[in-house]
């Protein structure tokens, strides 16, 4: 019998390739339908048998990641934790070493994906035995975006974003490049941001030069977009990229359309904030056109660095020991 000290997980971060922002329901949050997708820039999570739950962050922003019960891995331990037995069984202590590559608020969902990390790495720990279906609830009571870091590759969220439907994946790699800006954007600030500019739209003078700003029906999928993923045309996805909080995040962060407008200038197919900033994404028409856009825009002074990814990617999976 193999002893396991420790499971480590991979796990990518997320674009909205649309976001679709319906008016604040009566719990705060704003009602959705969102595309996501799952690229190449990974965080990596170990958890290991411990006195008590903790967490380590190193790498990229880990400073700006808290490190004690506000942590989402660590919430996502205990949420798994009561999943599974009955109080006196219950699995003790964990620690989850979390090493960072995907940038902290900056709109990739960073935070949900080390918690659906450590969902997957814990289930595995503890012998859990839980299900996707089973994990993908305890899942959505973490986060909105958790469950998604779960699933990957290309998928519809409605609710919260938490109830997916996967698309149907044609073959095709996409490239994209992220621009990282140098700061940070909190989600809740921007959609209370987007609340305020619509209703500032619907108030009349005062929205004045708001064009940009949709004002809420109930959301919908846009059928152009998903045409463009199913048949894998570059160009029509580039055209039929949208996201609601782009004004908002564009409000609260002005430098991001300088940023937009470069990577358009440098032959993006398209160009949008990604989720709630202040990363900007940019779509290539290649593996080449990618690698020239990223040197030009890192040399551009629009942006602190930038990565080149491609999607989609499957979600959270252990990656040692090997299954
Ligand atoms: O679910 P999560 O903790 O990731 O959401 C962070 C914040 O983003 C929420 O507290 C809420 O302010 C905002 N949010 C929202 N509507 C959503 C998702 C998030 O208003 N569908």
């Amino acid at each position: 019998m193999t002893i396991v000290t420790g499971v480590t997980v991979r796990v990518p971060a997320k674009l909205n390739l649309q976001l679709a922002v319906g008016p604040p329901r009566a719990d705060g949050y704003h009602g959705l339908v969102t595309v996501f997708h799952a690229v190449s820039l990974f965080d990596e999570i170990t958890a290991e048998p411990a006195g008590r739950d903790g967490v380590t962050v190193t790498g990229e922003g880990a400073d700006r990641v808290p490190a004690d019960g506000d942590n989402l891995a660590l919430r996502a331990v205990a949420a798994l934790r009561a999943a599974l037995a009955a109080p006196a069984v219950r699995p003790a202590g964990v620690h989850i070493t979390i090493a960072k590559r995907i940038p902290v608020a900056a709109g990739l969902a960073g935070g949900s994906a080390d918690a659906a990390a450590a969902l997957v790495a814990c289930n595995e720990l503890w012998d859990g035995g839980l299900g996707q279906p089973r994990l993908l609830e305890v899942a959505a009571r973490v986060g909105s975006d958790v469950a998604f870091a779960l699933l990957g590759g290309t998928a519809v969220g409605r609710g919260r974003g938490e109830r997916l439907t996967p698309a149907l994946a044609p073959a095709t790699q996409h490239h994209w490049v992220l621009a990282f800006a140098d700061g940070h954007l909190s989600t809740p600030e921007v959609y209370a941001a987007l609340d305020r500019l619509r209703a500032a739209s619907a108030g009349g003078p005062a929205g004045a030069g708001s064009q940009a700003i949709r004002v809420p029906g109930e959301p919908d999928l846009d059928a152009a977009l998903m045409s463009a993923l199913r048949s894998g045309d570059a160009r029509q996805v580039g055209r039929t990229l949208s996201n609601d909080l782009q004004p908002a995040a564009l409000s609260l962060f002005p430098a991001l359309r300088k940023t937009l407008a470069a990577g358009l200038e440098l032959g993006a197919l398209g160009a949008l904030v990604a989720g709630s900033g202040p990363t900007c994404v940019f779509l290539a028409a290649s593996a080449d056109r990618a690698l020239e856009m990223a040197v030009s825009l890192s040399g551009a002074g629009v942006c602190r660095s930038v990565a080149r990814v491609t999607g989609p990617v499957p979600g959270a999976a252990v990656v040692s020991p090997a299954r």
